[in-house]
């Protein structure tokens, strides 16, 4: 799936939030019953469930929405204990998977180099990948935000070329806003926004630069996306914990519907 950020973006990130397939029922069935209205030509949702159900959501989502997944291995195939293969991923009817996620980073101690071999497997076994970049507090503190992301951007992106790079979507997800009801200010945001795509600029040209969707996400509900997003001149939003309520993510997508 090509990505253009001339369509707007919602990814709803579920996490481990859902642990029985009863739960997945519900949400499935309240997902579908706020969304029967709902057509775009605009904007795409993209809902990622954890491995363990996918197959689930893949055949009860509503057509209009899109099956990602929260991460992959950087192998297809192998003996890797516990892992998951982006194949597998593809082969049960997922078109995405996010990479680099902060809680990977934190809790699975990835490096940008891991992150980077993941996002080759993903782009060379037709996954589209939302890429994940964005600095702690006390990178923030520090004055170190735009290094990071740079690291962070250059190591991921380390072996994609200019073809894999159009199935790219990059979220900037500041790690210090996750799950703590704290934002940046628009102003911040848009900051961040010329920065990625200056870097991607560098390295693939001004013009594919210009297409790439740079999406919002950390602490995103309905009542800030024109903060967050609007006023930002994002291309979209990745959403955790209001994404577990199937009302209040039809909101954040008509505002970009
Ligand atoms: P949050 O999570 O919306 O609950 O802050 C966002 C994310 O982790 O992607």
């Amino acid at each position: 799936m090509k990505c253009n950020a001339a369509m707007k973006y919602v990814i709803a990130n579920l996490k481990m939030n859902m642990v029985s397939l009863e739960e997945c029922d519900h949400y499935l069935a309240t997902l579908k019953h706020e969304w029967q209205d709902i057509s775009s030509q605009n904007a795409t949702c993209i809902v990622c469930p954890s491995h363990m159900y996918l197959d689930r959501f893949s055949r009860a989502l509503p057509k209009s929405i899109s099956l990602g997944a929260q991460d992959i291995f950087w192998d297809i195939r192998g003996s890797y204990t516990g892992e998951t293969s982006p194949l597998s991923v593809k082969n049960i009817g997922a078109s995405y998977t996010i990479i680099g996620h902060s809680e990977r980073r934190q809790y699975a101690g990835e490096t940008n180099e891991m992150i980077g071999a993941k996002v080759t497997v993903a782009l060379k076994n037709s996954l589209s990948v939302i890429l994940c970049v964005g600095e702690t507090e006390a990178e923030r503190d520090g004055d170190m935000t735009g290094q990071v992301i740079q690291e962070q951007l250059q190591k991921a992106l380390a072996d994609v070329s200019l073809f894999q790079f159009r199935k790219i979507v990059i979220a900037y997800e500041p790690r210090w806003a996750i799950g703590t009801g704290k934002t940046p200010s628009s102003h911040e945001i848009m900051g961040i926004r010329v920065l990625i795509k200056k870097l991607l600029a560098e390295k693939y040209g001004l013009e594919e630069a210009a297409k790439v969707p740079i999406l919002y996400g950390g602490s995103v509900k309905h009542a800030l996306m024109k903060e967050v997003c609007l006023d930002a001149g994002m291309d979209g939003v990745l959403v955790g914990k209001e994404s577990l309520m199937p009302l209040e993510l039809k909101k954040i997508f008509e505002v970009l519907a």
